[in-house]
């Protein structure tokens, strides 16, 4: 009633969690595949964030970026740990957030060198956010309107052809921005052969490699960074969703020479990486490899259960099952049948359950989807 109507939201109010389900305020179970879109990484019942949390609440939940913050320095050198090179790392809290700074970071880096480079080659199919930066570097029409005019400065390419890219560089090119897994836009990987001619093509033509890993990073495809399958390094990388696993943070990690370009005054972020949402971030990376060991294994009980309902596209716990026709009323009758999963790019049902997700949750949730999918298909 009080709420501006920007979401297509289902009639069903989850009140509770226990591992990875969730209960409504009728106290009906459902299986958690979507883990609110990404995010809960560690599920519901994870009894060491649970604690760190509630000290930290006892202790300080904000202190400003206007003084040193140990739960920053901590968070960002367990990140660049997992990035594997010498960098640095901004904190905001939300994906659009990181992205944003990616975008202005990419323009000062060239502005510094006194290069007047600053357009930024985006995928079609991809999604970055819903400010006016990122939603600029985001080609969906159907997103832009009402909004526009979109802020100058993105080239849009086709997904997973090189020659596509190669047409949109120009001298002005500083940027080239993909997700490795494109998730709202179906669950479209990008060939890995794709993502080393991409960082060959940016490293020819001194262009920063960009990788959006807010919804495929985090350890969610058996990798801490979904880019680490093709063994590419890219200077910029942004993420959000499971890194607090149900706190708000994001962060972009930049190499060392183009983090200098963010100097003192130069972005912020009143909240960004604040005492709480650190202390989050903090338990879900040391929580992160041990869950990434059990990723394939997982896999393989969903590509078994699934693989002849349709084309089963991703990687890891980021699974989509394209069936060809509009999943609206089946994602409906699959949440009425006590499955928690999300319908995306029309025909494909996501899959992105939190990864502490056991063997069991897991059968018993493609029990329902499976039984569902015959009636249905
Ligand atoms: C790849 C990707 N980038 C950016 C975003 C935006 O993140 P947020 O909603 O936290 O702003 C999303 C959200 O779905 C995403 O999937």
């Amino acid at each position: 009633m009080f709420l501006m109507n920007t979401y297509p939201r289902k009639d069903i109010a989850f009140v509770r969690g226990e591992n990875s389900c969730l209960f409504d305020k009728n106290g009906k179970r459902y299986i958690d595949f979507l883990s609110g879109i990404a995010v809960n990484t560690l599920g519901y019942s994870h009894q060491k964030l649970k604690n760190a949390l509630k000290n930290q609440i006892d202790n300080i939940l904000h202190t400003s970026n206007l003084y040193e913050n140990p739960w920053q320095e901590e968070v960002a050198s367990k990140l660049i740990s997992f990035f594997g090179e010498s960098g640095k790392v901004f904190f905001c809290n939300s994906g659009t957030e990181a992205n944003e700074a990616a975008i202005k970071l990419t323009r000062k880096y060239f502005k510094d060198k006194g290069q007047d480079k600053y357009r930024i080659i985006t995928f079609k199919g991809g999604f970055h956010g819903r400010t006016m930066g990122s939603l600029s570097a985001t080609p969906r029409p159907n997103l832009h309107q009402g909004f526009e005019p979109m802020l100058d400065g993105f080239d849009y390419a086709e997904f997973n052809d090189i020659d596509s890219v190669k047409s949109l560089i120009t001298e002005k090119t500083a940027g080239i921005m993909i997700e490795a897994i494109q998730g709202e836009g179906g669950i479209n990987e990008a060939n890995l052969d794709f993502l080393k001619a991409l960082e060959n093509l940016c490293k020819e033509n001194n262009v920063l490699l960009i990788l959006d890993e807010v919804q495929a990073g985090m350890g969610r495809t058996g990798k801490f960074f979904a880019y680490q399958h093709a063994g590419i390094k890219p200077d910029i990388i942004t993420m959000a969703k499971g890194l607090g696993s149900g706190l708000p943070i994001g962060a972009v990690i930049a190499k060392d020479e183009v983090a200098e370009s963010f100097g003192v005054g130069t972005h912020g972020a009143t909240f960004g990486g604040n005492a709480l949402s650190c202390m989050a971030a903090s338990i879900t990376l040391d929580e992160i490899p041990s869950l990434m060991e059990q990723i394939p294994s997982k896999e393989v009980i969903f590509r078994k259960a699934l693989e002849h309902f349709g084309l089963l596209k991703g990687k890891g716990l980021m699974l989509g099952l394209d069936i060809k026709k509009d999943c609206k009323e089946i994602s409906n009758e699959l949440h009425k049948r006590g499955l928690v999963i999300n319908c995306t790019a029309t025909s494909v049902l996501r899959m992105l359950p939190p990864l502490v997700i056991t063997k069991e949750e897991i059968e018993e949730g493609l029990d329902i989807l499976t039984s569902t999918l015959k009636e249905f298909l």
